[in-house]
């Protein structure tokens, strides 16, 4: 969701006027802070760390492989006390957050196994393509290598990387999100809730929950199902300048690289069951 995390930049770009409220301006080093502690690394104590390695993979952020010097993420993680259902909020140099769920985030599986890359000084990165500022991913990169039938949301690959704290799961922090107990585990709600989280929630509360600043909470006063046609409504989330147009307009459209059909019906069902739930 490249064109998203653009906009998000954009609009935070904004902030960073307030030299003081900016990240960037800090010296590069990656935070990372566990349940009692946290650590902070240079470039040089990455590419010291006795764990790292080349790593390659084919990158979203590039749109080609690539090939990094990088820390497996279950290593930094070793230490800050993660549980099974805890998360991991990586945040970027840009104030971009976003929560990886635990189980991903410190997997080491064939499948699945997440690295924090570490730019070299002597060796930097190309500009991230289609980037206005020309500025690389670095100097810290989440990157994912997966199995062939394994994804992770694009959102994962979280670059320019200043930080990783272990929180409570977003399901924990918001437990009014859920679904009801009496849906069962394989049902396209809990799909709908999950890519909810993952790709809606940084500008979106929901019935007052969550962080999301930038968009409307799509629950309350009304839910967005009550008042949209459905289908115009799924029209709006894949490109919302094709439903109505301002100047103003800032939220990116989610194109189907970005969001299959299954997962738009997905978030479009659990929106339309928390309506129905509230009643
Ligand atoms: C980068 C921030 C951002 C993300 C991510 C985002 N939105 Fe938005 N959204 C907005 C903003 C801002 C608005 C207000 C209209 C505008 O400026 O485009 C909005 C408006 C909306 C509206 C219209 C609400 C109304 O009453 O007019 C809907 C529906 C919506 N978003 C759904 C979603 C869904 C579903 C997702 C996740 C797939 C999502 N948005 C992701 C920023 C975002």
């Amino acid at each position: 969701m490249a064109a998203a995390r653009l906009l998000m930049a954009a609009l935070l770009g904004a902030m960073a006027c307030f030299p003081a409220l900016s990240v960037a301006a800090q010296s590069p080093t990656l935070t990372v802070t566990g349940r009692a502690s946290t650590r902070t690394y240079t470039q040089q104590a990455v590419l010291a760390h006795p764990a790292v390695r080349s790593v390659t993979v084919a990158d979203p952020v590039y749109r080609r492989t690539m090939t990094y010097r990088a820390v497996p993420m279950a290593e930094l993680l070793k230490g800050t006390g993660i549980g099974a259902d805890d998360h991991v909020q990586a945040r970027a140099t840009d104030n971009f957050s976003v929560g990886i769920p635990g189980r991903l985030a410190n997997a080491d599986t064939a499948q699945i196994e997440a690295f924090v890359a570490v730019e070299d000084p002597a060796a930097p990165w190309p500009p991230i393509p289609g980037k206005p500022d020309k500025a690389g991913a670095g100097p810290f990169y989440v990157i994912w290598r997966l199995g062939p039938s394994a994804h992770v949301s694009p959102e994962y690959w979280a670059y320019r990387l200043a930080a990783l704290a272990v929180t409570d799961s977003p399901l924990k922090r918001w437990p009014g999100l859920a679904v009801g107990a009496d849906v069962p585990a394989g049902e396209r709600l809990h799909t709908g809730l999950d890519r909810f989280v993952s790709m809606c929630m940084a500008c979106h509360r929901f019935n007052g929950e969550g962080e999301g600043e930038q968009g409307p909470d799509l629950g309350r006063p009304m839910n967005v199902t009550e008042y949209f046609q459905l289908p115009a409504l799924k029209k709006l989330i894949r490109n919302p300048a094709s439903v109505r147009q301002w100047p103003e307009q800032k939220m990116p459209g989610f194109d189907r690289s970005a969001l299959s059909d299954s997962d738009l019906d997905a978030i479009v069902d659990w929106l339309a069951y928390k309506a129905t739930q509230r009643r």
